[in-house]
């Protein structure tokens, strides 16, 4: 027999929710700073960018078992882009906030699988790739929700009880259950597309102040932070020919900041690369033996002679930059 006292919410039900809390959290965060990055990203919808989507795509078509997808959607790469980083963004809040958790640990779980399926496709071992373990870690979200810990749709269901002026669990017949259970619906996606919106506001800012800075872009922007005294004939002075020996590699920093590397593979040749991964955007390392560059994140392999990739789940080669050599003095160009 039901207890009259019963509180409106089951106490094992909350459990749930608090042991799945700080999944909750991490994903969340982490969904919404991939969507926020993607937003801000210079390089993210730049055809020409090797880190661009556009790129991407068109590397993944050439293996990935759903090539058969990407190949028709490839000319509308910049929507498929911000179509992703919105999903992600959407799917961030709805997990963070409590949001019709179920149905926005679905869209992370799809996300992750198309990654899996795309440029996350023949990463070796396959637990290196990091959305497969996305795709796993949501799949208690997508089963139990939020649990009724923390989250708005919680709270909106609670006050839902409170206006229709009910006092404990026995009052909820079934009819009643579905008046509640429509009613904090529409409230939470009233909810839900107010963050969801504020979101994609934030993504917008971000982006419009980010294009406005002209050291943002990784691969395409010019130096501006170059001192004259290191400006030469062919633009910033990156090394002299004494640092880099016949074989070996030299670290520097290309007009964003980002890891470089320059190399004299043959006497009086000088070839240059960003030392950021193409698959997705981890530092590669040189290895002066095997003469290539490869990612500790999932195992890319780059020709050191011509930066393409010849094994793991990259596609695009590692960006290359020109670089004249003056005297003494290397500059990039
Ligand atoms: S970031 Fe995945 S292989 Fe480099």
């Amino acid at each position: 027999m039901t207890n009259p006292q019963q509180p409106l919410t089951a106490p094992r039900n909350q459990q749930v929710g608090w042991v799945l809390f700080p999944l909750r959290v991490f994903l969340g965060v982490t969904f919404i700073y991939a969507g926020l990055l993607k937003f801000i990203s210079a390089d993210y919808l730049n055809p020409d960018s090797p880190a661009g989507v556009l790129k991407q795509m068109q590397g993944a078509a050439t293996d990935s078992p759903i090539s058969f997808i990407l190949t028709r959607v490839i000319e509308h790469a910049s929507l498929v882009g911000i179509t992703i980083a919105a999903g992600e963004l959407f799917a961030g809040l709805g997990i963070l906030f409590g949001i019709w958790t179920r149905f926005a640990a679905a869209g992370a779980f799809v996300l992750s699988l198309s990654f899996v399926l795309t440029v996350g496709w023949g990463t070796y071992p396959y637990f290196f790739g990091p959305d497969i373990i996305f795709m796993a870690a949501v799949l208690p979200l997508m089963m139990a929700g939020d649990g009724g810990y923390l989250s708005v749709e919680s709270i909106i269901r609670n006050r839902v009880k409170l206006d229709l002026g009910l006092q404990s669990a026995s009052e909820i017949t079934p009819a009643v259950d579905k008046a509640i259970a429509r009613r904090t619906l529409i409230q939470s996606g009233a909810a839900a597309g107010g963050l969801g919106l504020a979101g994609l506001i934030a993504g917008g800012i971000g982006r419009k102040m980010n294009t406005a800075s002209p050291t943002t872009s990784l691969l395409n922007s010019p130096s501006p932070t170059v001192s004259k005294s290191n400006q030469g004939p062919g633009g910033r002075k990156i090394a002299k020919v004494s640092d880099v020996p016949v074989g070996t590699a030299f670290k520097f920093t290309d007009a964003t900041g980002g890891p470089a590397y320059l190399l004299q593979p043959a006497i009086g040749t000088f070839l240059a690369y960003s030392a950021i991964c193409t698959h997705e955007g981890c530092p590669v390392d040189y290895d002066q033996g095997a003469k290539n560059f490869g990612c500790p994140c999932h195992g890319a392999q780059f020709d050191a002679s011509t930066g393409s990739p010849t094994s793991g789940p990259a596609r695009s080669p590692l960006a290359k930059y020109k670089v004249v050599v003056t005297g003494q003095d290397i500059y990039l160009a």
